[in-house]
């Protein structure tokens, strides 16, 4: 999704701009571009595609200067090209922006009767133009207030001028936006990555807030314009890990990693002496809690759905699951007695960020399950637990997911046993299987070679299903999205009981049908669901784990065995080969892994 990167120096800027946005790359986009001021001019330079075309078009003609603004877009208004990449200049302005403005429609109408000429089809080119409206009677900070109040709906925004040449301004609503800090020299960022090569001091700017930064200081300024101090704040050092070690994609990066990142967090998280889990300090009495609400997008959501069965079937706490862009613009039943817990690998994407607005809001429990411990969502949670997996540049999100279970898990069986839904005895017992997980993911990854042979029919299907019940329902909607989202061929995740009533009618001769039956207590209903498929001509791809006793089915396609462990930990095998799968079928496609199409990391809009 869009990022900015913004700098004011007394050196040439526009190479340093370029390589943060390639730290942004992760974060999915279509176009790019760079302005710079230099001798009284304003300097654009923009292209569609990938940052390598803008360095290339900047190796040749060399524009640059000590103030400049950069920007990767993802476009929502417009489509991707040349014309509509960031930043959009007039003669004495120019723009970057991150988020949608809702009334740009109507601003625009107002700003060509006034005379002025669009180029561009963004909703962003209307910041520019009322910004030159404003400036021709009005102070600069003046100027930016008056804007604040036009403009609706979320947006980060940077901006330089061509008659203030001295500085760099940013503006934030509900899209993040930070101030980094270096020698006689400071930063614009859409978040810390993109000012990870030039700092680790930053400061975030609050919603409607915005700031003046000048080559030696940075002003900051609230909604009505008076001056206020921010805290400067230290991020962490571990996000600089993005090296692709000897992998061709960061997904197969990741995906290998998985056995050190779950050991890590179990690290973070396991008393190993003491056989306890370290979720402490609560801000709130965890008696109190009658209900649990989980909320996330896309695969953070999957995790949730996850966590569903783990807390119905550890503790006496009802839990309800919702996807965040459909919670916040429902009528919800706050209640006192709820605990609302926010997934989400980036801890910025907008809905989810907005369902927690809304929580707060109300005075509800808030608690968030995070990658990035210095985002949005981990900043304004009342309770923050972060899955210590190192930084995610993959698109389609992996380690993260297994991250996510795992402190979801943990965080079940504490709440259990502190409410003595379960005994010490089981806790314990409970503990100590969950320390074994690194070893056996590890082990599960040796299915590689088997789910590489069997990617090539998923590859070239015209569609496919996967099917699981309790906890591998989930985890068959995770795979499913997985390869939509890589491969691009149409999956649908189901409950295997469910088919019957409908999606049979789509299986036919040949197509690839993933069921997962680990040997838990749905098994033998699950094997007859799939035997069901087998008989209409369905090719059965079986996801189970060892035992000694033989699958009693006849003409199974194939079979893949994932380790054995208790019922409760299988998701996080299960899923292994479902993540290999896909990142197999796109690669037979030749598709971009790490950025499929239409796909961003951060979805910082809604
Ligand atoms: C995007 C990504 C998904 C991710 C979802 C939620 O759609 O492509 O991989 O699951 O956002 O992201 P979050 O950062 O909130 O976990």
């Amino acid at each position: 999704m869009c990022g900015i990167v913004g700098i004011n120096s007394s050196k040439p800027v526009t190479g340093v701009i370029i390589n943060s946005l390639k730290k942004l790359e992760y974060r999915g986009y279509d176009s790019a571009g760079v302005a710079v001021l230099n001798d009284g001019l304003i300097n654009e330079t923009k292209c569609e595609g990938r940052v390598e075309n803008l360095e290339n078009i900047f190796l040749k003609n060399k524009n640059d200067g000590p103030v400049g603004i950069g920007h990767v877009r993802w476009a929502t208004h417009g489509i991707p090209s040349q014309l509509n990449a960031h930043p959009h200049s007039s003669e004495s302005v120019s723009v970057v922006h991150n988020g949608i403005i809702e009334n740009s429609t109507i601003l625009k109408k107002h700003l060509i009767r006034a005379g002025h000429q669009f180029k561009s089809q963004t909703d962003t080119e209307v910041i520019t133009h009322l910004i030159s409206e404003y400036l021709k009677k009005n102070d600069l900070k003046t100027s930016i207030l008056k804007m604040l109040k036009r403009l609706h709906g979320s947006f980060a925004i940077g901006i330089i001028l061509k008659n203030f040449p001295d500085v760099v301004v940013g503006v934030r609503r509900g899209s993040p936006l930070a101030v980094g800090y270096g020698p006689n020299e400071n930063y614009l960022g859409s978040d810390s990555y993109a000012l990870k090569t030039m700092t680790n001091k930053v400061t975030y700017l609050d919603d409607d807030e915005f700031c003046f930064i000048y080559k030696d200081h940075v002003e900051f300024y609230s909604a009505d314009g008076e001056k206020i101090n921010k805290e400067i704040i230290e991020v962490s050092s571990e996000q600089s890990d993005y090296d692709k070690g000897n992998f061709k994609h960061y997904m197969a990066k990741e995906i290998h990693e998985q056995p050190v990142t779950i050991k890590a967090c179990l690290k973070e998280y396991i008393d190993q002496i003491n056989q306890n889990i370290n979720i402490i300090n609560f801000p709130w009495d965890i008696n109190e809690i009658e209900n649990i609400k989980l909320i996330g997008c896309g695969t953070a959501y999957h995790s949730c759905l996850t966590a569903k069965y783990w807390i119905e079937q550890l503790t006496n706490i009802e839990v309800e699951t919702d996807i965040a862009s459909e919670f916040r613009y429902r009528k919800n039943r706050f209640k006192k007695s709820q605990l609302y817990i926010f997934v989400s690998q980036s801890g910025e994407t907008a809905d989810t960020y907005a369902a927690l607005d809304l929580c707060k809001k109300n005075n509800m429990k808030t608690c968030s399950i995070v990658n990035v411990i210095e985002s949005s969502i981990a900043r304004d949670s009342d309770y923050v637990l972060p899955i210590h997996c190192g930084p995610e540049v993959g698109v389609a999100s992996t380690k993260a997911f297994l991250g996510q279970l795992l402190v979801l898990y943990l965080l079940t069986l504490k709440l259990s046993v502190e409410r003595k839904d379960v005994s010490q005895a089981k806790y314990k017992e409970k503990i100590k299987s969950v320390l074994m997980l690194p070893k056996l993911i590890k082990e599960t990854l040796s299915t590689e070679n088997e789910i590489q042979e069997a990617a090539k029919d998923f590859a070239h299907a015209k569609g496919s299903m996967f099917l699981g019940r309790g906890y591998s329902f989930p985890i068959a909607l995770e795979g499913a999205l997985k390869l939509k989202e890589l491969a691009y061929v149409h999956a649908e995740g189901y409950p295997a009981g469910e088919m019957k009533h409908g999606p049979l009618a789509l299986i036919e001769q040949g197509m690839p049908v993933v069921v997962i039956a680990p040997r838990d207590e749905f098994y033998k209903k699950t094997v007859s669901n799939m035997q069901e498929v087998i008989s209409r001509g369905g090719k059965v791809l079986l996801i189970s784990n060892k035992s000694t006793d033989e699958i009693s089915s006849e003409n199974l396609w194939k079979k893949i065995d994932v380790e054995t462990v208790n019922d409760d930990l299988l998701p996080f095998l299960t899923t292994i080969p479902l993540q290999l799968l896909a990142y197999y079928a796109a690669h037979i496609l030749g598709y971009d892994i790490d950025k499929p199409r239409n796909l961003a990391k951060s979805v910082t809009v809604e």
